[in-house]
């Protein structure tokens, strides 16, 4: 327990700022199986999008590797959210870490009813999906047009307590706007980004690689395209004192301090996990090394101190 790295996030205390992203790590299971795994050595876990009826998730292929980089189209695959909190948090209630639930809906009441579910579970968070690339209704439909996102934020807002987290995509012109609507709608935390849309196709076959066509780019590849995103919400969340979980590529304890230092108060790491699953664990101690090194007394003091800015 590094105490320079404790933090609260919107409410939610973590011991330190790492976060592995939703649908990167599943429900947690695999990670429990895991050799080496510590779930004391990361701030939080989130899990996998949750909707209200089951998904069995777009036609095969769903993955296909770029260079640096990661398309995937999951389409949401998940049990439901009754699913979730009945038989699989109880598995995990117990986990000496944080607990953020994903969500979304096609509808603005399925979002709501998914949130009042988890209103009555034992997770700390909920994370609101208005990003996903991969769903035909709903999803980034939702967080491209300031007015739609701030009526799921909203509508989320009032069926719970627990601290939420708006999940932004990078698919949009200005980021800015979407980010000031969540707010004024009560969002208690920002995350971004979100995967951005990207295709790719085979030459010989000339067919599209993925069953969906279209799918969502992660991984070092979108690491320029997050930190400036990142930067950009840090100017309109930070006068209302709100966080933001800044994630998309990060692979290094290097990468998750230039996200600190453009403005995240926590970093998440995804696709990188697929090569490392142990990498959340030691990018909180490489942040605590950097902290000693550079003489910074606590985490929360690196946010946001980009020089030259
Ligand atoms: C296979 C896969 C599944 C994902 N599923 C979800 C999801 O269910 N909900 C969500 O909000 N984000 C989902 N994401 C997006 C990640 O949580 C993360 O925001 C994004 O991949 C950027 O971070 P990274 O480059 O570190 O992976 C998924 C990403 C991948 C690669």
């Amino acid at each position: 327990m590094n105490e320079a790295l404790h933090l609260n996030l919107a409410g939610i205390p973590l011991t330190n700022p790492v976060i592995l992203l939703s649908g990167c790590v599943g429900f947690g299971e695999e990670l429990a199986t895991l050799d080496g795994f510590d779930f004391a050595s990361i701030g939080a876990l989130c899990l996998k999008g949750t909707t209200l009826e089951p998904r069995l998730g777009n036609p095969p292929p769903r993955l296909a590797e770029t260079p640096c980089g990661l398309l995937n189209a999951i389409g949401l695959q998940n049990p439901g959210a009754r699913f979730v909190i009945d038989r699989i948090l109880p598995r995990l209630a117990h986990l000496p870490t944080r607990l953020i639930a994903n969500i979304a809906g096609s509808t603005i009441d399925d979002y709501a009813a998914v949130a009042r579910l988890f209103d009555d579970s034992p997770v700390d968070g909920i994370e609101i999906n208005i990003s996903c690339p991969n769903v035909k209704e709903g999803g980034a439909a939702f967080g491209a047009d300031p007015r739609t996102a701030a009526q799921v934020v909203a509508a989320v807002r009032q069926a719970t307590t627990k601290p939420i987290i708006t999940k932004l995509s990078p698919n949009v012109t200005d980021i800015r706007p979407i980010a000031t609507a969540a707010i004024e709608a009560g969002t208690d935390a920002l995350s971004a980004i979100n995967t951005l849309m990207g295709m790719a196709v085979d030459s010989t076959t000339r067919r599209p690689i993925l069953g969906n066509r279209q799918g969502g780019l992660s991984g070092p590849a979108i690491k320029p395209v997050a930190l400036l995103k990142v930067w950009q919400l840090h100017q309109v969340a930070a006068p209302h004192g709100i966080p933001i979980i800044g994630q998309g590529g990060i692979a290094s304890t290097e990468d998750a301090i230039e996200f600190l230092v453009v403005g995240a108060s926590a970093i998440g790491i995804g696709t990188a996990l697929f090569r490392n699953p142990l990498l959340g664990g030691e990018i909180a101690t490489g942040i605590a090394l950097y902290l000693e090194k550079h003489q910074i007394a606590h985490v929360t003091a690196l946010t946001g101190t980009l020089n030259n800015a």
